[in-house]
């Protein structure tokens, strides 16, 4: 089968188009024929980052190296153990993350409880974009911020990945929704359903919003501390990127605020609550830009621009 190998950690001249053996199933696996796979920054990130690797990916001495977690497809082979999956479901999930997954690849090992199956009336693309994306935007909405109707919540990269399915979902749950963006992205953003928009370049958000029921941060830097800033008393704030610790718990605590720094997780029953949203059509995908499987670098490196709107997807 094709796979792209990264080579070392570098550049994106690192990610190499090769023909490898397919992957083995494990009992509890079903065996995935790739249609698309999401790209996420973390993508770019692992790609650069040998510490990573050697700390989270679990990567066996001598193994090739291949990066993706986000994967769409058609199931062609089920493990011995496995349920509730059957030869030709289509099905997506974000897999096995943090780990190896190797999703880009023509087929995926993937553990069935990382899954869910694909509604019918969801692309392949809009699936796999609606992997690491969604499950973070769902896991610290959700799981950890607890957003119910009537919240005030402060979506940071309203407008990116994470953000634009963060918007929705927080509109799903009834809340009254500020997402930040540039300029350009302003249109974009309201069109989700947000209520307000901030333009950070030319606004302090802190300065036009301090009573906020929860903020969500993927903005690198001391912004964390402004998003604390932003948030009312005994809020809560989910970050993406910078963790509590010092000065930033410091500022958390003397606000009483509830912050939690989310690594999201590997999921199948919060991947079913994103499918039933994808169905109902509450939870949409917008998808910028489609690369085919041997423009994997190319793709790379429209992510690492930092300028994402929506999702960046690969197709087979
Ligand atoms: N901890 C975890 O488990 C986890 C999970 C997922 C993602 N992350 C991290 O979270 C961050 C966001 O991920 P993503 O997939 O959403 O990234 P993304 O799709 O690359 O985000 C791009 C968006 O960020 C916006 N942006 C850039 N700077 C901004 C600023 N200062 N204020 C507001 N918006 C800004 C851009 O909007 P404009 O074009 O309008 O500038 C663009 O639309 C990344 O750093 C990612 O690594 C962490």
């Amino acid at each position: 089968m094709k796979a792209i190998i990264l080579t070392e950690n570098g550049g994106t001249d690192k990610l190499i188009l090769k023909e490898i053996d397919k992957p083995v199933i494990e009992a509890d696996e079903v065996l995935i024929k790739t249609s698309s796979i999401g790209i996420n920054p973390v993508d770019g990130f692992v790609r650069q980052n040998e510490a990573y690797v050697k700390r989270k990916l679990l990567i066996n001495p001598g193994e090739q190296m291949i990066l993706g977690w986000d994967v769409s497809g058609t199931v062609v082979e089920v493990g011995d153990e496995v349920t509730g999956f059957k030869i030709g479901d289509e099905v997506f999930g974000m897999v096995k993350f943090p780990g190896h997954a190797k999703a880009y690849a023509e087929y995926v090992a993937a553990p069935v409880s990382h899954l869910a199956i694909k509604p019918a009336n969801v692309s392949h693309n809009e699936a796999a974009a609606a992997s690491l994306a969604a499950l973070t935007a769902w896991q610290a909405l959700v799981t950890y911020a607890r957003v119910k109707k009537g919240d005030k919540v402060l979506i940071h990269s309203a407008a990116g990945g994470v953000g634009h399915y963060a918007v929705q979902i927080a509109k799903y749950f009834g809340a009254y929704v500020i997402g930040t963006g540039s300029a350009t992205s302003k249109d974009f953003i309201l069109a989700l359903g947000a209520d307000e928009f901030i333009d950070y370049s030319k606004e302090k958000f802190e300065e036009k919003v301090q009573d906020a029921d929860v903020v969500l941060d993927g903005i690198p830097g001391d912004h964390i501390l402004r998003s604390l800033d932003a948030v009312k008393w005994g809020g809560r704030v989910v970050s993406l990127l910078a963790f509590f610790e010092g000065e930033n718990a410091e500022k958390a605590r003397l606000k009483d605020v509830q912050a939690y720094r989310l690594a999201v997780e590997s999921n199948g029953e919060d991947m079913k609550q994103i499918a039933k949203l994808l169905e109902n059509g509450s939870l949409r995908s917008h998808i910028s830009d489609v690369f085919s499987f041997e423009d994997i670098p190319a793709a790379h490196e429209k992510v690492d621009a930092g300028k994402t709107r929506g999702k960046i997807v690969v197709e087979l």
